[in-house]
């Protein structure tokens, strides 16, 4: 037994050893990294049969290295005993961080979470045509709610955790139209499947309630301009008013790379509560596959509207029905690495009505504003 799962554990894991024993556990709690086998809560987790996806995620994100086959971890309990014991750190104590609560400037916070603490999914495999997503798949999913004249919150907007601190979204998700139309943008909703149950259960599993967090301050590129055709620069950061609690259900994801170009052979996924099909938005967490559009076919269409693509935008979809809407803005544009971690490489932005056939939808390239993301938290976090 052991065999096979020590494969599921190379094949499935990536990161290297790390020299330090020092480590962060996946609740970002201060601890060392030892073999599996001195790491009681984690060892008991995973003598579990069956073992539970949920478990194997948190697993895999707590591996630190191997020592000859047997994974060493980040030591330290699972998020449910988190809830109801106090932690103790092990195999030592030592003194876990300061409140996550606070409005503190945490210099993890500066920069987008680390190669091996994003994009991590629990999960095997309008949204217009879109499917169910699973109750903990796309943990970075954010919600964005805006306070309306009538002072009740209205939720308009996806967006994503690029880490504890910070959601990733579209500019005219922040500014412009949506403010004067909406309201200003007040509160991300993290960890939310459902948005009309409270607790959300599937196959017997409940997530835990979602985490409401006000929005400190928020930052639209400076390079977009509200009611231009074109929509160039649309995307924005936006600082959370305390820090997100990781769990099963709330992950960072991680920024595809700078030097990465998006083919039409490339697949990505979408998701969202977006407005599906009947008109209404979905009250569950949507997803829907769709392949990248050649961006020459994509600019000459969309040039008959108007709008001048530049290099810093996408397009992908184009088959009827299978899109994303109004609603999924910000949203993320999602491609799984062939190592399996899930990384960000658009945002959504605008289409041509939604869905219709030979258009396809238009997202903000992430590919081009790393460096503007990684110096947006830098100088908002201290
Ligand atoms: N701008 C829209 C929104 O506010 C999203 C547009 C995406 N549309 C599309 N057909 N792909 O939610």
């Amino acid at each position: 037994m052991w065999k096979r799962v020590c494969v599921v554990f190379v094949s499935t894991l990536f990161w290297s050893c790390v020299l330090s024993d020092d480590c962060t556990t996946p609740l970002g709690r201060s601890s060392e990294c030892v073999s599996l086998y001195d790491c009681p809560d984690l060892l008991t987790a995973f003598e579990q049969r069956p073992l539970p996806p949920n478990v194997v995620s948190y697993l895999r994100q707590s591996q630190c290295g191997f020592e000859g086959y047997v994974p060493r971890v980040c030591c330290g309990p699972l998020p449910d005993q988190e809830a109801t014991q106090r932690p103790t750190p092990r195999p030592r104590p030592r003194p876990t961080e300061s409140s996550s609560s606070s409005e503190d400037y945490s210099p993890d916070d500066s920069s987008p979470a680390p190669r091996n603490k994003c994009g991590i999914d629990t999960n095997g495999d309008r949204i217009y045509g879109g499917q169910f997503t699973d109750l903990d798949e796309f943990p970075w999913m954010a919600l964005m709610g805006y306070r309306t004249r009538k002072g009740t919150t209205t939720y308009q907007c996806g967006g994503v955790l690029i880490n504890r601190r910070y959601v990733l979204t579209a500019a005219h998700c922040i500014t412009g139209a949506i403010e004067r139309e909406v309201g200003s943008l007040s509160t991300v909703r993290l960890g939310e499947y459902d948005t009309q149950s409270d607790v959300d259960c599937l196959d017997s599993t409940c997530a835990d309630r979602p985490q409401e967090i006000p929005v400190a301050s928020s930052f639209p590129h400076p390079g977009y301009i509200d009611g231009n055709k074109n929509r160039r620069d649309d995307i924005g950061i936006v600082r959370l008013a305390k820090r997100a609690t990781f769990s099963y259900y709330v992950q960072p994801i991680c920024l595809v790379d700078e030097s990465e170009r998006l083919t039409p052979g490339n697949d990505v996924f979408v998701a969202g509560w977006g407005k599906t099909l009947d008109g209404r938005n979905s009250p569950i967490k949507l997803k829907l596959g769709l392949p990248i559009f050649k961006k020459d076919d994509c600019v000459s269409k969309y040039r008959t509207l108007g709008a001048v693509l530049g290099e810093n935008q996408l397009c992908a979809g184009g088959a009827f029905a299978e899109d994303a809407c109004r609603g999924d803005s910000g949203g993320p544009l999602m491609k799984k690495r062939p190592d399996g971690v899930w990384e960000t490489v658009g945002v959504v932005s605008f289409g041509y009505g939604c869905g219709r056939d030979g258009w396809p939808g238009v997202y903000t390239s992430v590919a081009g504003y790393i460096d503007w993301i990684k110096s947006t938290l830098q100088s908002s976090n201290q």
